[in-house]
């Protein structure tokens, strides 16, 4: 696969095309940013730490049936993934209350939440990626129809459900987490982006410590030795 020009380069990836119209190259960044890149870092091998994990959890969800992106990790920081047109909108899924809900909803930060919440976030950064709700969605076209809608929540859960079972058997918690959807030239919503420390909370299960980006975010050190802690426990082999 030949390596063509850059297509777009956001805060935590670079997209290139390549000699096949529909097969993009990802490549992972060690760039952090927060709050909307009001705060920015870099921590190398971060974004090779990314993709090792990003693929790991993309072959689980496959594993589950749920279609995605991914074609083939082709090194250490790059994947080839489908080309899709990605939907707008950041799906949230939150099994315990923290970050931006606390804030906006003042819940005690660490409350177990009766059900997995999804939430719809317009991603617009001059509009600091606003909450939106169904009616939003439908009004401003994001989506196509009220049942894709309806698909994104039921795809949140069920990566949720996936995911969560199997961050517990590794002694840690999924706290939320973010996803991106895209469709392909037929018109398959899959899920695309990546799922990576850089966008779900993991806390130890035994001692609450915070194993994602919130150590970037909260100044608390350690980055890079949380994600390879998150990547060691992936890799270990449960069942
Ligand atoms: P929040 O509590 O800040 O809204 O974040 C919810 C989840 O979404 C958390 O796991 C971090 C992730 N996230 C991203 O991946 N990208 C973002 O831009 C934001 C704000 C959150
Ligand atoms: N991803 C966002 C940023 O780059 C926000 C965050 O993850 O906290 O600024």
């Amino acid at each position: 696969m030949e390596k063509r020009e850059l297509l777009y380069e956001g805060k935590g990836k670079r997209l290139y095309k390549t000699d096949d119209e529909n097969v993009l190259i990802s490549e992972f960044k060690d760039d952090l940013t927060a709050f909307n890149a009001q705060k920015i870092g870099n921590e190398e091998g971060k974004g090779a730490l990314n993709c090792k994990i990003s693929t790991q959890l993309f072959r689980l969800l496959e594993e589950h049936g749920i279609k995605t992106h991914l074609i083939e990790t082709i090194s250490d920081s790059t994947q080839l993934v489908k080309r899709v047109s990605i939907i707008p909108l950041e799906v949230v899924v939150r099994n315990i209350a923290t970050g931006s809900l606390v804030k906006r909803l003042g819940l005690k930060d660490g409350t177990k939440l009766p059900f997995a919440l999804v939430e719809f976030y317009y991603k617009d950064d001059d509009l600091n990626d606003p909450l939106v709700n169904d009616e939003h969605c439908l009004m401003m076209s994001l989506v196509k129809s009220e049942s894709d809608l309806e698909e994104l929540k039921r795809l949140g859960r069920e990566i949720n459900g996936i995911l969560k079972k199997f961050f517990e058997k590794r002694g840690l918690s999924l706290v939320d987490f973010k996803v991106e959807f895209g469709i392909d030239v037929e018109g398959n919503i899959l899920l695309s982006d990546e799922i990576s420390p850089d966008s779900c909370r993991f806390w130890d299960m035994e001692t609450n410590e915070k194993l994602d980006k919130d150590r970037f975010r909260q100044g608390l050190g350690g980055v890079k030795m949380a994600y390879e802690e998150v990547l060691r426990r992936i890799l270990e082999k449960k069942d």
